[in-house]
């Protein structure tokens, strides 16, 4: 089960004020666990059955299963909320490479969009297209080029190899109808950045492999244990408490960091959801992430001796995800200390030094789960979600629109000449 460690924070903030805190925003929690009235078209996502029924992840493994059979590579189109969740999923669990991830739609450059094209030569390519509002420009421009490609490649077979997903009634459902793409409904009720438990989230993960009958349990679990912990015991409402009394005293910027570089997917998903939720009405912590131990060589100088905005939260992951025992040698390299040590261990000692060090001098707390699987990510993925709607609540914002990612793009079009 998920853990949340707010000791260190109480060095900061006095745990009489974080219980005063958590007793004033009990009736939220209660509200938000039913689901609250002025949200109800962005709720889809606070019962995972909803999206994510028995019968609605057979019919993804399904589909994912025929497609695995025959796909060396999957190119998963999407941007932000429409990859984000299976991307972290994908990089933190599955080594497998069969088929190969790739990613495009993420950007309106085209080298990375280069690169994925070169890497599908010779091999048999599906694609998984996912877009809310088929207007986005990045996943738009790399369909049709991905599209085209596959219509050269395939010929008239080409559009058995395409998966949509979208929304019903759309322009995509249509065009989808037409050509013979296969479509699946994106949720109605959830937007982007909350869609980990449904279609756009679980069927990607399910053709790279991951388990996504665990990731819902995961998630599901999560749920029961929430509306089951009062509020001075609930975890996500002591997360996103926390955050805001933080906030509150000056700390505007929250950094999540985890020992294994096989979550940086998840950072990025995690950074979406918060900034787009939170981000607005001059208001809102920034989040960013970093990498340890190699970003110890970078912000870890920043939060050590740097100014005083930022808090910490540590991404634990308590079984070692690897494991590699320092080779025996004849050569004096001065590690001779580390003889017969695991680097799982080293990795450990690393992850509590900093820890220590850096709870001196920034308030930082520790989320743990066991084991980084299916089950976990499902955990990890609802826990955040519940806890940022809570947050942005307490904050006083909608964590559900993103208004202001509206003026770059209205710039944008105008600049290419679009009506
Ligand atoms: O969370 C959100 O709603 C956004 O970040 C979207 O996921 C993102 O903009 C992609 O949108 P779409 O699926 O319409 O292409």
């Amino acid at each position: 089960m998920l853990k949340l460690d707010l000791q260190a924070v109480e060095a900061f903030l006095s745990r009489e004020a974080i219980d005063w805190e958590l007793r004033q925003q009990e009736r939220l929690l209660q509200a938000a666990l039913k689901g609250e009235e002025p949200y109800r078209d962005s709720l889809g996502w606070l019962r995972p059955e909803e999206w994510a029924s028995n019968a609605a992840v057979e019919e993804f493994r399904q589909l994912a299963e025929e497609i695995r059979r025959e796909a060396d590579v999957l190119v998963l189109i999407g941007v932000g909320g429409s990859n984000n969740a299976a991307r972290a999923t994908i990089q933190a669990l599955c080594n497998s490479g069969k088929p190969q991830v790739l990613y495009a739609g993420t950007s309106t450059s085209a080298y990375p969009l280069n690169q994925v094209l070169e890497q599908c030569e010779g091999k048999s390519v599906y694609t998984v297209c996912i877009a809310k509002n088929f207007e986005t420009l990045e996943p738009g421009i790399s369909f049709r080029v991905l599209r085209e490609y596959l219509r050269s490649r395939y010929g008239a077979d080409y559009a058995r190899r395409i998966v949509t997903i979208g929304t019903i009634g759309s322009h995509f459902d249509t065009l989808s109808a037409e050509h013979g793409f296969r479509f699946l409904p994106f949720a109605t009720n959830i937007g982007g950045r909350f869609t980990a438990l449904s279609s756009v989230g679980l069927l990607p993960m399910a053709v790279a492999g991951v388990d996504i009958r665990e990731v819902v349990r995961g998630a599901e679990d999560l749920r029961r244990r929430l509306i089951g912990e009062p509020a001075q015991q609930n975890v996500a409402l002591r997360y996103a408490v926390v955050r805001n009394l933080l906030y509150q005293k000056g700390y505007r910027v929250e950094m999540l960091s985890s020992f294994e570089p096989q979550l940086q997917g998840f950072y990025r998903w995690w950074r979406q959801l918060f900034a787009e939720s939170e981000g607005k009405d001059g208001r809102g912590i920034y989040p960013t992430a970093s990498e340890y131990s190699e970003d110890l060589h970078s912000v870890g100088q920043y939060v050590q001796d740097g100014s005083r905005i930022l808090f910490e939260t540590f991404l634990d992951v308590e079984t070692p995800t690897a494991s590699h025992t320092m080779p025996k040698t004849d050569i004096d390299d001065q590690f001779a200390y580390l003889d017969g040590k695991d680097f799982a261990q080293i990795n450990r000692s690393a992850f509590e030094a900093t820890f220590q060090a850096h709870s001196r001098q920034a308030p930082c707390m520790r989320v743990s789960v066991s084991t980084l699987d299916a089950y976990h990510m499902g955990q990890l993925f609802y826990f955040f979600e519940f806890a940022c709607y809570l947050s942005g609540r307490i904050l006083g914002v909608n964590p559900f629109d993103q208004p202001g990612v509206e003026a770059y793009k209205q710039l944008m079009f105008q600049k290419l000449g679009k009506s």
